[in-house]
This record gives C-alpha cells, sequence and structure tokens, in this order.
C-alpha cells in the first residue's frame, strides 16, 4: 500500500448541497493509488491537526480525485474558502478501504449522513465491476440528501429521511430490512450509532453474508503512530486510521467501544 505525502493542487471547489462542499484535487499519486474507503489527511491552514477526510470519487484519467466534507469547524471552514489554483498539503490514501467479494452481484450500499462521501466511491467501483447496486441514502431531512445526479448510473437510490421531508418517513436502517434478502453483500458509512442497532433489528442479517463498515473515530496521526483511535475488535485491539476505517461488522466489539 502507498501513501504519499504531497502538495495537490485544488481544481474546484463548491457547495453540492446544505453546509457540505465538494473539492476536486489534481494529484496523480493519490487518485491512482485510492481504493473506496481510504482517506487523506489534510493540513487546514495552520490548525495543529490534519483533517481526515473520505476519498469520495476518482476521475477517469485518475489524475484527480474529489473529498466531500461538511463545514463543522475551524479546520473545514478554512478550506470550504480555498479558491482554485491553491495548494493543499496532505497525506494520503490511507487507511484499508472496502472490499467487493468478486462472487457478489447484488451490492447493497447504506449511508447514513455524509457517510455518503466514501459510499459514493464503493458504488463507482461496484458499477465499473459490473455488479447491480442499490444504495440506501439516510438523512435528517431533504436538504441533508446527496444529489442523485452525482451518483453513478444504474445506481437505483432509495431514500429515507428522520422528518419525511423527502423519501421514507423512518430511519434508513428501517430499510435494510426489505433489501437483505436481495443483497450479496453489505457496505456502509454512516455514524456509529446507526451501526448499533443494525443486526438487532435485522434478524435475517446473517454473519453468512460480508457486512463492512466504514468506522468514525477521532483521528491524530491518521496513519498509526498515536494510538488516539484504537478500539477493541474479535482479534484484540486495532487501530481505525491504520487497521481500518473500514472493518467486518462482527468483528467489532459493540459493547465493549462505548465511544463508536
Ligand atoms: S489517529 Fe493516530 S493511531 Fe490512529
Amino acid at each position: 500500500m502507498s501513501t504519499f505525502s504531497v502538495l495537490a493542487r485544488l481544481e474546484s471547489i463548491e457547495e453540492l448541497y446544505k453546509n457540505v462542499f465538494l473539492a476536486w484535487l489534481h494529484c496523480r499519486q493519490i487518485s491512482s493509488a485510492a481504493k473506496p474507503g481510504q482517506f487523506i489527511m489534510v493540513s487546514c491552514n495552520d490548525y495543529l491537526l490534519k483533517r481526515p477526510l473520505a476519498i469520495h470519487q476518482v476521475n477517469q484519467t485518475k489524475e484527480a480525485f474529489a473529498v466531500l466534507f461538511a463545514v463543522c469547524g475551524k479546520g473545514t471552514t478554512w478550506l470550504s474558502k480555498q479558491q482554485p489554483g491553491t495548494e493543499l498539503s496532505m497525506l494520503g490514501p490511507l487507511g484499508n478501504g472496502f472490499s467487493l467479494a468478486p462472487e457478489a452481484q447484488n451490492i447493497l450500499l447504506v449511508a447514513g449522513g455524509l457517510g455518503i462521501a466514501p459510499i459514493r466511491f464503493v458504488a463507482q467501483s461496484a458499477r465499473e465491476a459490473g455488479k447491480s447496486v442499490i444504495l440506501l441514502q439516510g438523512a435528517s431531512t431533504a436538504s441533508c440528501v446527496y444529489p442523485a445526479d452525482n451518483l453513478p448510473e444504474q445506481v437505483k437510490c432509495h431514500i429515507a429521511t428522520e422528518d419525511g421531508s423527502c423519501g421514507a418517513h423512518c430511519l434508513v436502517t428501517d430499510m435494510l430490512g426489505d433489501y437483505i434478502e436481495w443483497a450479496e453483500q453489505i457496505l456502509a458509512c454512516g455514524p456509529n450509532v446507526m451501526y448499533h442497532p443494525i443486526a438487532a433489528r435485522n434478524n435475517r442479517l446473517s454473519s453468512a453474508r460480508p457486512f463492512q463498515i466504514s468506522l468514525e473515530t477521532r483521528m491524530g496521526c491518521g496513519f498509526g503512530a498515536c494510538y488516539g483511535c484504537s478500539i477493541k475488535t474479535a482479534a484484540g485491539m486495532k487501530k481505525v486510521c491504520h487497521d481500518g476505517p473500514v472493518f467486518d461488522y462482527y468483528e467489532i466489539v459493540w459493547d465493549k467501544n462505548p465511544g463508536i
């Protein structure tokens, strides 16, 4: 696995939907090495810590990649105000991403909130591999729904919102049961609270079906040096930034990780 410390040129940046920005960055090294589920650590001006951002998309020529981020603090506010042409210091691609099971043809993707950031990249890879893809997308309200015309072609998208303003009036995990039988592999990303009830609510979900999730944790270094992102798994302590952020759902010892 190759990781690069680079200056990447910002090609474009726009507010794609409410408070969520899409930025395209020119960097052949990261774009050509990136796998769905991996992330970068980007320096935001002189703020001390780099920010982890999931890789959202890679262009056809693998010379540029996109990140999708919400403005939620000083660093991301600074990032959202940068102009095309700015060079940004970053490290990436980092972590272990999603892996599509070769034998699985029907791929069910579940994205809660900004979990769509890495899931969009998985959808792209799955469609390029000729797989059938259904995406369940959850958001708090209609203005927080990722625009469907930014999804790869032939991805069937079903939306759930918490206030019922778009799609089904429920949590995205409530829709999972309707697609369990169809799915041959499930890949999910969302706030960690989304994962806890999934197995309990969907008792047809069995460990025989591959189920990968991407975890969100606070990160310091992003490359395994500070132990700030350690979690308990069935195979012992692991670091989200280095061993993940994608894990087998059944590997996580949920009741031993109160912080996630
Ligand atoms: S963020 Fe430092 S070890 Fe994971």
